[in-house]
């Protein structure tokens, strides 16, 4: 198996190719669409080096893997669907995060409730192939309901569940995040052998300085700022939770949200033709 990440340093998110050099069968999971929220313009250059990677090194996708509805940035899976094809997939418990949230957007009428635009909902340690690759999926709900993992050979690509060691791990006071429920999905990483890799959805480093995307189960343990082998889940939920109180929301939580509930589509244009963003007025925070 290869790994090849990629950095978008707009909203600080990793990206990652997993391919099987047995086949040149690969899996994109988390792919970026550029947006301003200032001048609503939306960009495909993230999104371009990546399908340049893929035919570059003559790889043929056989899915694009969502680790979560993100809330910090836009996913460009459709778009790259529309490229290169390749199944979208990402946890049944979206369906949770769609019955929160569309009410609040009023977008049934491009957004199903069901999931349907997505072309697979998996469930929780499900199994299926990159390639010859085996991937197991690994439920981890806390940070959002429908969040999980992506276990391949001694791999595992976590998504925000839970940070590098020195970031800690993702907020849990999203509608439906619980930081007693991502204490215990991160037991199920941290269960894994010592030498599995973790690769991380976000890194936040100081200027000047490389984004860190992998560790190790054995550095989590010992030396995660939040969760560690010396910290207990009360220690735990309690740090998580005064951390996240008062916290401001993501710069793009908003549009992210309902254009990601539609696989990074803007939706049904109005009768001008033009399609829009919503600002729900008074709502969250
Ligand atoms: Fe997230």
């Amino acid at each position: 198996m290869k790994v090849q990440h990629f950095y978008d340093k707009d909203t600080a998110t990793f990206t990652y190719v997993i391919s099987d050099s047995a086949t040149n069968k690969c899996a994109i999971i988390d792919p970026v669409l550029d947006y301003d929220m200032h001048s609503g313009k939306s960009k495909t250059t993230s999104a371009d080096i990546v399908i340049k990677y893929i035919q570059d090194n003559d790889l043929q996708i056989e899915w694009i893997l969502e680790t979560h509805i993100h809330a910090d940035h836009l996913t460009s899976s459709s778009y790259i669907k529309e490229k290169l094809g390749g199944k979208i997939g990402i946890g049944e418990n979206i369906k949770e995060v769609l019955n929160f949230w569309v009410p609040m957007f009023n977008s049934v009428f491009d957004t199903p409730l069901d999931g349907k635009q997505f072309d697979k909902l998996f469930k929780d340690c499900e199994k299926f192939n990159i390639g010859n690759l085996e991937v197991k999926v690994i439920h981890t709900p806390g940070h959002t309901p429908a969040c999980l993992c992506y276990h391949v050979e001694n791999s595992i690509f976590v998504g925000d569940t839970i940070f590098t060691p020195a970031l800690g791990t993702a907020r849990t006071d999203f509608p439906g995040g619980s930081a007693k429920t991502l204490y215990n999905s991160i037991q199920k990483i941290l269960a894994l052998p010592d030498e599995t890799k973790i690769y991380v959805g976000h890194d936040y480093p100081a200027e000047g300085k490389e984004p860190q995307y992998v560790c190790t189960v054995k550095e989590q343990k010992e030396s995660n700022i939040l969760v560690n082998k010396n910290i207990t889940e009360e220690q735990y939920i309690e740090t998580r939770n005064k951390r996240d109180f008062g916290k401001a929301v993501p710069r793009l939580l908003l549009p992210s949200i309902q254009v990601n509930l539609r696989v990074g589509k803007f939706g049904k244009p109005e009768e001008n033709g033009i399609q829009y963003i919503k600002v729900p007025v008074n709502k969250l925070g």
